[in-house]
């Protein structure tokens, strides 16, 4: 199928006939596994659906270095500090390259940072919880990065080639992080029993919450469908998450770790572990802002941006130097 790539093609649903061919192309692109492209037709729903979605998740690398850069300064060996300098600048790196996504879909940088730091934006649940002990940023490596790879692997099959394309590279930086992360608690898990009963502990914290990264269940999340549709996503809420469940249980068993959750079970029929409910109280209620760390985090976000604001200004500066030697040297 040629895909229809008019610039001037309308964008605002299919309200004539031109736009139903259009969107039926754009329609049948996706449905052969086409990638959708910056320059081609897509519908405005698309673009929209899109632009939240990775706006969310660009707002969620660049919140998610701050509970673990609060324990740089305190890694037990240099060792440590190292990795962890190196995975949360990784995660500032996976923030910038989605940000240039969303820039491809015509939205301006700066309007969706300012709806982070003005509280309009929402990102990942997860990083407005605490990290309290050394244990965290182990647990937090096995449980986080790994349910954010169980997520991005197959964000890395969305329709949209620029959203595509970066899920590739950063799940490779994940895997790396899930690593690092599932080490730390394998030498705790392994140590002295206060070492063992810190990973214990920091597991009991962030189990409930690691579930609740994979978003609302599918009898309750209203953007699903279309996402499916437009294979923006291409597995549900709920099926992520129990495939989350299903390769972590054996990963906590090695460890000899206990989930906190006693109604957890292996289904035989299925293959599947069962988990208990999950309670959405608790999720709707951080999403809302009122979770431990929210107000921390959005102060730290504005304090970071209003520290760097000498250096937008000296880059537009540069920028606007460099344009005029061109401008000079042209005429
Ligand atoms: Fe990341
Ligand atoms: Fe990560």
């Amino acid at each position: 199928m040629t895909p229809p790539t008019s610039a001037s093609a309308p964008v605002n649903g299919p309200v004539s006939a031109d736009e139903s061919a259009l969107l039926a192309a754009f329609e049948a692109r996706i449905a052969a596994g086409e990638c959708i492209e910056p320059k081609d037709w897509m519908p405005e729903r698309y673009r929209k659906q899109l632009t939240r979605m990775m706006s969310q998740h660009a707002h969620s690398e660049v919140v998610g270095m701050l509970p673990e850069g609060n324990w740089i300064t305190r890694a037990p060996s240099l060792r440590r500090k190292l990795s962890l300098i190196a995975k949360v600048q990784d995660e500032a790196g996976h923030g910038l390259y989605i940000y240039c996504g969303t820039e491809t879909l015509g939205v301006d940088r700066q309007e969706l940072v300012e709806q982070l730091l003005d509280g309009r934006a929402k990102y990942s649940s997860i990083f407005n919880y605490p990290t309290l002990s050394w244990a965290d940023m182990g647990v937090i490596g096995w449980l986080v990065d790994g349910a954010a790879i169980v997520n991005q692997t197959v964000l890395a099959k969305a329709s949209y080639g620029p959203y595509a394309r970066a899920m590739v590279r950063i799940c490779k930086e994940e895997n790396f992080h899930k690593r690092q992360g599932y080490e730390i608690c394998t030498v705790l898990a392994n140590g002295t029993p206060a070492q063992k009963a810190m990973v214990q502990e920091s597991v009991n914290r962030f189990w409930w919450p690691a579930l609740m990264m994979f978003g609302p269940s599918d009898t309750n999340s209203p953007n699903s469908a279309e996402l499916l549709k437009w294979r923006v996503k291409r597995k549900t809420n709920d099926e992520l998450r129990q495939r989350f469940v299903n390769l972590t249980v054996p990963q906590a068993i090695a460890l000899g770790i206990t989930l906190p959750d006693p109604d957890l079970r292996f289904d035989e029929a299925t293959g599947d572990w069962k988990f208990g409910a999950i309670d959405w109280s608790e999720f709707h209620e951080v999403l809302a802002g009122n979770g431990p760390c929210n107000q921390e985090r959005l102060a730290a976000r504005r304090k970071a941006h209003d520290d760097g604001a000498w250096v937008r200004a000296a880059a537009n500066a540069h920028a606007e130097k460099q344009r005029a030697r061109k401008d000079s040297a042209v005429a």
